[in-house]
């Protein structure tokens, strides 16, 4: 059995004109443990919907999601979440207080706790800055926080909307790398939006393009096969970057009439 099975599912807003705006349409996707599929499309085609609904955050209006064969009906601890330019920090909450969170409500004693948050802290960069509250980080290390305290409940499946869209080139290069270590190390499931193809290729083991919206859908899943550690100067890696961006061309295109005139 697949362990996470999205079967032809479908999701509408009541748009203020009365009408229907569709979100996502007839998406059907199996992942199995371990996967690490990135998630790319033109804006607007759905992705953070999908991602969102796996959450348990929203219900599909049409169609079912499954995972380990239960219906997805609510959020879990089971499935960690890096949103979108998202502030979900706790702002009374320290650095650390913060990464711990999650860990202090499964009742993980506070000696145990600590040390793994100041872990995960060290791991995304940031060590140093355990007493710091929200309000005193930059926008980058407030995202790099939300990513450590994901990681920190140890999750069965990460969910992940760009989540190092806001960081400088350096600290991306270094997270997408201790991103594909900590998935190799502990085999957790990843669903990674992005816009990047490079990005995408380097991490994930299937990239999944979407088509434009508005009701987006799957349009292709690529799997990507390249052994030992990633290389930009891999051939195959020219050749996969090639197959995804002519996939995804075509649905930008669609997105814009700058892209049409452009195609
Ligand atoms: N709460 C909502 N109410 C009404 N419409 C919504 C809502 N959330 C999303 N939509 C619509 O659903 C469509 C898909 O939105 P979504 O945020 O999933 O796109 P996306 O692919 O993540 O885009 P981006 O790359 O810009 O983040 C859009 O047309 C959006 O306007
Ligand atoms: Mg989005």
């Amino acid at each position: 059995m697949a362990f996470v099975e999205l079967r032809d599912v479908g999701k509408w807003y009541a748009a203020l004109s009365g009408r229907r705006s569709i979100a996502v349409q007839h998406f059907s996707l199996t992942l199995d443990r371990g996967d690490f599929l990135c998630l790319l499309g033109p804006s607007g085609c759905g992705k953070t919907t999908i991602l969102s609904m796996l959450a348990g955050f929203e219900a599909p209006s049409e169609g079912q999601i499954l995972l380990d064969g239960q219906a997805v009906r609510a959020p879990s601890r089971d499935r960690g979440v890096v949103f979108q330019g998202d502030d979900s920090l706790y702002p009374w909450l320290t650095a650390v207080q913060n990464i711990e969170f999650g860990l202090r409500v499964g009742g993980v004693p506070a000696k145990e706790r600590r040390a793994t948050a100041l872990d995960y802290l060290d791991l995304v960069g940031l060590n140093g800055q355990a007493e710091k509250f929200p309000a005193e980080l930059s926008g980058g290390m407030k995202q790099r926080i939300q990513i450590a305290r994901a990681l920190a409940n140890k999750p069965k499946m990460l969910l992940m909307d760009e989540p190092f869209g806001a960081l400088d080139a350096q600290t991306r290069s270094i997270m997408q790398r201790e991103l594909r270590r900590i998935w190799d190390a502990t085999g957790t499931t990843i669903v990674f939006i992005t816009h990047d193809i490079d990005e995408a290729i380097l991490l994930s083991t299937r990239v999944g393009v979407m088509t434009a919206g508005p009701g987006g859908t799957l349009k292709s899943v690529i799997p990507i096969e390249m052994t030992g550690d990633r290389e930009r100067a891999d051939p195959a890696y020219g050749r996969y970057y090639q197959q995804v961006h002519s996939d995804i061309r075509d649905e930008v295109a669609k997105a814009s009439s700058y892209g049409r005139k452009a195609a």
